[in-house]
């Protein structure tokens, strides 16, 4: 408790709300780096990543998405108690800027790690993320995720490269409500549907993939997505 007052105190003062310069052709401040040092004990240098698994990666995902995130969690739709305090008081412009720097880093990434899910959990894993399952209506994660599961602008986020406990608690938090989305959120519906078997699998193989080369999110509206989500606006959906 005492280390995460320490770290709240150190943070909120680092983000101080001064309007530094803005670098040349960037929506965010030339100094941005700096100021999300706060950042970087739990999200890793240009938000990269640690070795912990729970605390994800932020680098080179869709603006569009981070921003929502830093709002969800600023306004506690989200719920993580660090990350709601320390948003708690920053502008709304300056989340945007936060979420441009981490949008624009892209850090080379580690390999997935091993694995230790059987060939069968593996297999239906695959199953539900390329092709859903139409019995039980969820569909596949890769038609609004995108063919290469690497998300689409502006507020669709990749799927590789996240720890197999990290995607796990998302689909739980959204199952038990801690996570929720603008509306319509076309999340909580799928993640609905799955049962903990699912996401175990669906976790597990999708931490298994490797990065591809370009990981950079397909452009905005660039394919149809089976349902509105509200985190996509006119995202595409076509009824
Ligand atoms: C004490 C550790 C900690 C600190 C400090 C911290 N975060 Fe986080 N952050 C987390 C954890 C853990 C999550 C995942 C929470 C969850 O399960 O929903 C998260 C989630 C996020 C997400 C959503 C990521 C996604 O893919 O959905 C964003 C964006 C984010 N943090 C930005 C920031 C920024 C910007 C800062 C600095 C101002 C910051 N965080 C500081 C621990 C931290
Ligand atoms: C109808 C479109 C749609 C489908 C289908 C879909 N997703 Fe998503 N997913 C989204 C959107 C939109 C977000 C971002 C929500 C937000 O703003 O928080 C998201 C976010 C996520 C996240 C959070 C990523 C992070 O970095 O925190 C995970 C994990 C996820 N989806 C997993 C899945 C899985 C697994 C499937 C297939 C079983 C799936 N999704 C199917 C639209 C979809």
């Amino acid at each position: 408790m005492f280390v995460k007052a320490l770290l709240l105190t150190c943070c909120l003062s680092f983000l101080g709300l001064d309007v530094g310069l803005a670098q040349e052709g960037k929506s965010y401040p030339a100094d941005m780096a700096d100021r999300v040092q706060a950042c970087t004990p739990c999200h890793g240098q240009e938000g990269r990543g640690t070795n912990d698994p729970y605390f994800p990666r932020l680098a080179g995902k869709p603006a569009g998405y981070l921003y929502n995130q830093l709002e969800a969690f600023k306004s506690g739709r989200r719920k993580y108690p660090p990350m709601n305090y320390l948003l708690a008081f920053l502008t709304d412009d300056y989340l945007r800027q936060i979420a441009d720097y981490f949008a624009d880093q892209h850090p080379a990434l580690p390999g997935p790690p091993a694995t230790d899910a059987s060939k069968s959990v593996l297999e239906h894993g695959q199953a539900l993320v390329t092709q859903g399952d139409l019995d039980r209506a969820i569909p596949a994660c890769v038609s609004c995720h995108g063919g290469p599961l690497t998300g689409q602008s502006p507020g669709i986020p990749g799927l590789l490269g996240l720890r197999a406990s990290y995607i796990s608690a998302q689909l739980g938090g959204w199952r038990y409500g801690t996570r929720t989305a603008n509306a319509p959120d076309c999340m909580q519906l799928v993640a609905g549907r799955l049962t903990e078997d699912d996401v175990r699998a669906v976790a597990a193989y999708l931490a298994g993939q490797p990065l591809p080369t370009d990981p950079v999110p397909a452009p905005a509206g660039s394919f149809a997505l089976p349902f509105a989500c509200g985190s996509q606006p006119d995202g595409g959906h076509k009824p």
